[in-house]
């Protein structure tokens, strides 16, 4: 079974509500781009405004969060419970995200938690893993990816709603893109980890999306890649430009 292109857009802390019609408007007056059946689209909108892009945007798009707590919600304050986008009928949710990893010190582990709850309630999760630039520089890309993976597989049994986001951190939001040779070895190397370590079924089904400074200019040859599956987009995907990068699943 080919696996369908898939193209998530991380809004990440930005827009504000004028700004937010703008981007959907654009979106929905996309006529051209490919259907359903070729390509899933999802726009993670912040927290707030998810209301707002749900009652407006396409239906044919779907909506994620960007963060979900760990377990089931209650005295947490601040967060957003997976429950909570249960009950807004939101499908999706972006977790271990590196700025998450980063900047709220989420280890491999609580990552791994959270991805197993959010399963638990019914979401279907992008789970992001990238080595930055000192771990790369020092040849340990694929050890770090694969740790981060180990992490998820082993508290994950069914993987039927898990898509891989490879985000290497030295190319978010840098304009340092991956090569698409780059991007390619990553991927390949992630899809033989699964199917050593988890089951050639899952290796082959998974979706690993790349992630990291994608444009108009570069998603082609990226996409065309054989284990690339489609991306994970922040900075393009407030532009026009985003559009064209969903076009790349043809
Ligand atoms: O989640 C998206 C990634 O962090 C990529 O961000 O396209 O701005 O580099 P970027």
């Amino acid at each position: 079974m080919p696996r369908k292109f898939c193209v998530g857009g991380n809004w990440k802390c930005n827009g504000t509500v004028e700004e937010i019609k703008k981007i959907v408007n654009t979106l929905n007056a996309a006529a051209d781009v490919p259907g359903e059946d070729v390509v899933e689209v999802v726009i993670g909108p912040p927290f707030v405004y998810i209301p707002l892009v749900k009652s407006i945007l396409r239906p044919d798009f779907a909506i994620a969060g960007q963060n979900c707590w760990v377990k089931k919600g209650g005295a947490f304050t601040g967060e957003i419970s997976a429950e909570m986008f249960k009950d807004l009928a939101i499908p999706w949710v972006i977790l271990g995200h590196s700025e998450r990893r980063a900047l709220c010190g989420e280890s491999n582990e609580f990552v791994a938690d959270k991805v197993v709850y959010a399963l638990s309630q019914g979401l279907k999760v992008m789970a992001c893993v990238g080595e930055t630039l000192q771990q790369r520089e020092s040849g340990q890309t694929n050890d770090v990816v694969a740790a981060q993976t180990k992490a998820i597989a082993d508290k994950v049994k069914d993987w039927k709603n898990v898509v891989i986001a490879y985000e290497p951190v030295w190319a978010i939001g840098t304009g340092k893109v991956a090569t698409p040779a780059q991007a390619q070895e990553v991927h390949a190397a992630l899809r033989s980890w699964l199917e050593k370590n988890v089951s050639s079924d899952v290796a082959s089904k998974t979706r690993i999306l790349y992630g990291g400074s994608v444009t108009a200019a570069n998603c082609v040859e990226i996409g065309s890649q054989p284990d690339v599956d489609g991306f994970l987009v922040g900075g393009a995907a407030l532009k026009p430009e985003f559009v064209d990068i969903i076009k790349a699943a043809n």
